[in-house]
């Protein structure tokens, strides 16, 4: 885990937004002030989409307590002074007191134009800049990266993308798993086969096949247990030869995990690694200064902190278990070492972590020892971005047909292999078949993980992520090869194009209305790691996109000021999708 150097140092752009529910906040706070008083410019305006305009604002119904009037006579007073902007084509009272806000077309036009200009697309920076640690992937070595750890791979990967295009200093930290009790069984077993077989084995990801086998033994031979036991005494003490083995142990898993990573584009390197090991040097320091501190005592002769609000099933308190009776340490104290860490040494002032739902509760735990500890305070934030389970159609867990658990290269071919089916007819040249098939697998794949909300489970179903409609990969990947195919056959560069945009037709009024929030959509997946905000946000823009296309002639239109805007409007569109997609990480084909 090495630290960026200026990495997303984003250029402090200009503070102008298009964000259009930005804009109506903005003039909704002045006419809050010029109606009841500047106290009231910070009341939150509730802008909402709406059915009858393009957006309605209910700040009405929320003050008209305060204020002590009508909700209907709070929102003409408001109306009132929303009169003359160029922003608003009209403002209406209507129901109990919505206020129906609808723009101007003009000034629409003027905002995506300027939003094709701007090279970052009109999306804000973070302000102030913040340091960041993602803890994401954190797959076990020497076992099977599970779809489990995909899904934390993938939205990890696609929020530290966010957020360094917000310009953020984002610190990767893959939290693997490398140490413990476990890996005296696995050193022994490696030893049996015999180096050379054990790392064609390892690297070539048939590590569950050797993990089995390692703990088959160990049940069913008492003398190779008792070597495995002695082997993690060796291990924990640091004997040379056994520190060697183990380190050939994690290269040989690494190079799977690391050819995994390159296959779906994840941007994870070794420099990113941060295993549990590197916290073994700190793990006495920090199990002492929980106990100085009376954070931790010893019960049972283990150390255990007991922070309060947590407690078991019989309504004792639940213990946080910092160091076992034997003196061993395990998966909380390195999670305490590691927090100590981020927040001290590598000064974050927001860590996330990505892993799984069933860890809610380790997590909520560490947070409140860290706090007690005096480590976490009210100026830093830790977050459990939580990951649902991804399962099978019968709902549990997925799994591989033979019913143990799947390995992942099988599932990606299996994606790819899928994809080139969906694709075949379209093309006759071998080698752009499986280049497209690859992006569409991947990104089908990828895209089924992050367009559903991180918290909830989903069922993985190839035929339902390869559709080419709906809200999938492929839908939205083949919406950009569709722009681009427009730009192909007028002989134009998408990147040369520039306003101005005039919206005469709803559905080009439309599109243009939807490209505008961008901004907001990749700032709302920082708010709280969720890409699916972003996911939804380009899936409505390809939706979008489809019926201008089907409304508006563009090649063919009747004038040339309205095939120039129709262009723009459709670089504009491509610029966002390709950019958008590009956060998620998912690949884009040129053709499809
Ligand atoms: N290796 C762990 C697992 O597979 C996930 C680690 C998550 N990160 C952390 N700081 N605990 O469950």
């Amino acid at each position: 885990m090495t630290e960026p150097e200026g990495r997303g140092a984003a250029q402090a752009s200009q503070q102008h937004s298009t964000d259009p529910q930005q804009a109506l906040a903005t003039l909704m706070s002045r006419a809050l002030a010029a109606a009841f008083g500047p106290g009231y410019a910070d009341a939150d305006p509730v802008i909402r989409p709406s059915q009858f305009a393009d957006y309605q604002a209910n700040v009405a119904l929320a003050l008209a307590k305060r204020l002590n009037q009508a909700p209907r006579d709070v929102a003409a007073e408001l109306a009132s002074h929303l009169g003359d902007s160029d922003v608003l084509e009209k403002v209406e009272v209507s129901g109990p007191g919505f206020i129906n806000l609808t723009l101007h077309d003009d000034w629409i036009a003027a905002e995506a134009a300027s939003q094709l200009d701007d090279p970052r697309l009109d999306v804000p920076a973070a302000d102030p800049a913040q340091r960041i640690v993602v803890d994401y992937s954190a797959p076990n070595v020497a076992r099977e990266m599970h779809v489990g750890h995909l899904r934390t791979t993938i939205v990890g990967d696609s929020v530290v993308r966010v957020l360094e295009y917000l310009g953020d200093v984002v610190i990767r930290a893959n939290h693997i798993g490398d140490w413990g009790t476990q890996f005296g069984i696995l050193l022994e077993h490696l030893l049996d086969v015999g180096e050379e077989r054990a790392n064609d084995q390892l690297a070539a990801g048939e590590i569950n096949a050797f993990y089995q086998a390692a703990n088959a033994k160990f049940k069913a031979d008492p003398s190779f247990a008792e070597r495995s036991r002695l082997r993690v005494v060796a291990l924990q003490a640091g004997d040379p030869e056994t520190l060697r083995l183990w380190t050939t142990l994690i290269n040989d898993t690494k190079k799977y995990y690391n050819s995994i990573y390159a296959r779906l584009g994840v941007t994870l390197t070794d420099a990113d690694l941060d295993p549990e090991s590197f916290y073994n040097a700190m793990l006495a320091d920090v199990c002492d200064e929980l106990q100085a501190k009376g954070v931790a005592v010893i019960s049972d002769g283990a150390l255990c902190a007991f922070p309060p609000g947590f407690t078991g099933r019989d309504g004792a308190p639940l213990p946080l278990i910092l160091r076992k009776s034997d003196g061993g340490y395990g998966y909380a104290s390195t999670d305490m070492a590691a927090i100590r860490y981020r927040i001290r040494d590598l000064h974050a002032n927001r860590i996330i972590y990505v892993v799984g739902a069933e860890q809610a509760q380790h997590f909520a735990m560490v947070f409140a020892v860290a706090r007690q500890a005096g480590w976490l305070t009210d100026e830093i934030s830790a977050e459990h971005a939580a990951i649902g389970l991804v399962t099978g159609a019968d709902r549990k867990r997925f799994r591989a047909r033979s019913g143990r658990s799947v390995k992942l290269i099988d599932l990606i071919d299996e994606a790819v292999g899928r994809a080139e089916e969906v694709i075949k007819d379209r093309y006759d040249d071998p080698e752009l078949r499986a280049q497209i098939a690859e992006a569409v697998g991947i990104g089908a794949l990828k895209y089924a993980d992050l367009s559903v909300d991180r918290e909830s489970g989903y069922v993985l179903d190839f035929d339902r992520m390869l559709a080419l409609t709906g809200n999938t990969g492929p839908y939205l990947q083949y919406a950009t090869a569709r722009i681009r195919s427009i730009f192909r056959r007028a002989g134009i560069e998408p990147g040369g194009v520039a306003g101005p945009i005039r919206l005469t037709e709803p559905a080009e009024r439309a599109l243009a209305l939807q490209v505008l929030s961008f901004g907001s959509a990749v700032s709302q997946v920082a708010e709280a790691a969720e890409p699916h905000k972003l996911a939804a946000f380009l899936f409505e823009t390809a939706s979008a996109f489809t019926t201008f296309y089907e409304q508006c002639p563009v090649l063919q239109a009747a004038d040339e000021p309205t095939r120039q805007s129709r262009l723009a409007l459709s670089a504009l569109t491509l610029r966002v999708l390709v950019t958008g997609l590009g956060l998620l990480g998912i690949p884009v084909p040129e053709r499809m």
